[in-house]
């Protein structure tokens, strides 16, 4: 099976029309590994004019696949979960290596996509329409009913960043084919070895020729060609929010769908139970090193409990094992290059420049960080603000829960927020008038379970994700109207 994707000299191949096809260019893109620098393989860099026979090929593959009823398109996501949770170990395995993710986040971010792939197979099946009588619309009688079931928009682009190539590869690509859709995957540069596996495992469960295309190449080369393109009909896109805002000024009347950037706080109120704050603070901001949307970005603790939960946090972030994500425990990996450990740097110099109180952390070798907690920050610092995808933790000290909100709700981002709290009053009161996708109680931010909705609000997003949601957001409504006589 490994053959077909990748042959000599570790060059890979895209999935169009159900062949693996090379770059006919002969124009290849290296992906090494963030760990070591090791070639992981070799991918496509497609061309516009391998991208136009892709998407022409959607198209047509499209107009069948919409014939397949949703019980036999469930089948196929049922057979690609269950291979999927067969290849988890391999595949997280190439994932580690690719994008440096300790092995078990890998191999969990393969199992929770097979659990995601079935779950959506069931979703599939139970959509349902609606029948409505005209007669509730004043001047209308009994005679006429409308029909209203979903249909798909046709050629979907999904385009997944590279903190979870797998997840957020098929997050979109089974909602998409089981609404009737076809898919063009444009993966991350970095991660598109990994997202290739994941296309190979749909081919096998039986998803038709062209149902899934795969298109790799940089972003920042084919992407304006292949978002702009008038055969693409619904653009799926998670990753930063400049480039999602980008995609979203050039695209004019396309429908998309964003997930973006976060900068979540974690707000910590007097009466909270601070060990539980604590380990979930740790666990949401520092996981893979802090490169994901949901990383908890920002603390605004109630000064008066701020030096114990400093106190606490110390602890737990000192036991944190930095370095090989392949070696068992190991939570702060190498960031995902080079520029990225750069950025990260630069706001750590910022916020020493401005006064910041540095807790802990603050070797970086090559793209390893080590974990930083910064207190007494303040709002004229950029860490106060921008997302560092990155192990480094600001505390914000607040007076009151007004404060907190209103800090909180400045900021450009509006993923989610983590209120810590034994005050159920409290809690709601805070939840109300913060502008986020998602309230945490007592919880660190986090997407999952994915059926639940997932939305970011302002700059971090457009549009519902979460199972069923993200089926409805693929397809649109179709409404027959039946005219009849009443006697
Ligand atoms: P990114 O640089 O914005 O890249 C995301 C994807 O867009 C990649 O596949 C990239 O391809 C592609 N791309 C780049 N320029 C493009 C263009 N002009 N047209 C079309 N596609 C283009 O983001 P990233 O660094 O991979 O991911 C990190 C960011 O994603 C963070 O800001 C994080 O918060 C956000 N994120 C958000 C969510 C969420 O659910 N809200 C989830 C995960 C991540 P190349 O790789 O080839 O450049
Ligand atoms: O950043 C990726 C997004 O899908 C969040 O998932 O589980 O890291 O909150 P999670």
């Amino acid at each position: 099976m490994f053959n077909e994707l990748c042959c000599e000299n570790k060059i890979y191949r895209n999935l169009v029309d159900g062949r693996w096809v090379d770059s006919k260019s002969n124009k290849y893109l290296e992906i090494h590994s963030p760990i070591d620098g090791t070639l992981v393989g070799k991918v496509p860099a497609m061309s516009q004019e391998e991208v136009d026979l892709v998407i022409k090929n959607s198209k047509a593959a499209q107009k069948a696949w919409n014939d397949v009823p949703v019980n036999k398109r469930a089948e196929v996501l049922y057979r690609a979960a269950d291979i999927l949770y067969e290849r988890a170990e391999e595949i997280g395995s190439v994932l580690a290596l690719e994008i440096a993710k300790d092995k078990k986040g890998a191999v969990s971010e393969v199992t929770r996509t097979a659990d995601y792939i079935r779950f959506t197979a069931d979703a599939a099946k139970a959509m349902e329409g609606d029948v409505l009588p005209g007669d509730s619309f004043p001047g209308y009688n009994r005679s006429k009913l409308s029909f209203v079931s979903r249909v798909p928009l046709g050629v979907v682009l999904a385009i997944s960043p590279f903190n979870y190539p797998v997840n957020l590869s098929a997050s979109k690509i089974a909602p998409a084919v089981a609404a009737g859709n076809s898919v063009i995957l444009k993966p991350p540069t970095q991660g598109s070895i990994s997202a290739l596996f994941l296309a190979q495992i749909f081919k096998a469960a039986g998803l038709p020729d062209g149902v899934l295309n795969t298109v790799t190449g940089r972003g920042s080369e084919i992407g304006d060609y292949i978002v702009k393109h008038p055969n693409i009909d619904f653009i799926n896109f998670t990753g930063s929010t400049e480039v999602g805002h980008h995609i979203s000024e050039i695209t004019a009347m396309k429908p998309v769908l964003l997930e973006l950037g976060g900068k979540d706080a974690a707000i910590v109120l007097e009466d909270a139970d601070l060990e539980n704050a604590a380990d979930n603070i740790v666990s949401g901001a520092f996981s893979y090193s802090g490169q994901r949307c949901t990383a908890v970005k920002r603390i605004l603790v109630m000064d008066s409990v701020a030096d114990k939960l400093v106190d606490l946090l110390k602890t737990r972030i000192q036991k944190l094992k930095i370095g090989d994500p392949r070696e068992e425990g190991t939570v702060i990996v190498p960031l995902i290059d080079n520029r990225a450990a750069d950025f990260v740097m630069e706001l750590v110099e910022d916020a020493m420049e401005k006064g910041a109180k540095r807790i802990m952390g603050e070797k970086r070798e090559g793209n390893i960080v080590e974990p930083m907690l910064f207190d007494n920050v303040t709002l004229d610092m950029r860490i106060a603000w921008e997302e560092p995808f990155g192990p480094i933790l600001p505390i914000i000290r607040i007076k009151n829960m007004d404060e907190a909100i209103d800090i909180a709700n400045r900021s450009e981002y509006g993923l989610q927020s983590s209120v810590f709290t034994k005050d159920i009053d409290k809690a709601f009161y805070i939840a109300d008038k913060l502008e986020v996708g998602t309230v945490q109680v007592n919880n660190k931010t986090e997407r999952g379970p994915d059926h639940f909705p997932f939305l970011g609000v302002k700059s971090s997003g457009m549009g519902t994700q979460g199972i069923r949601y993200s089926i409805e957001a693929m397809s649109r409504p179709k409404a027959v109207v039946l005219n009849f006589n009443r006697k």
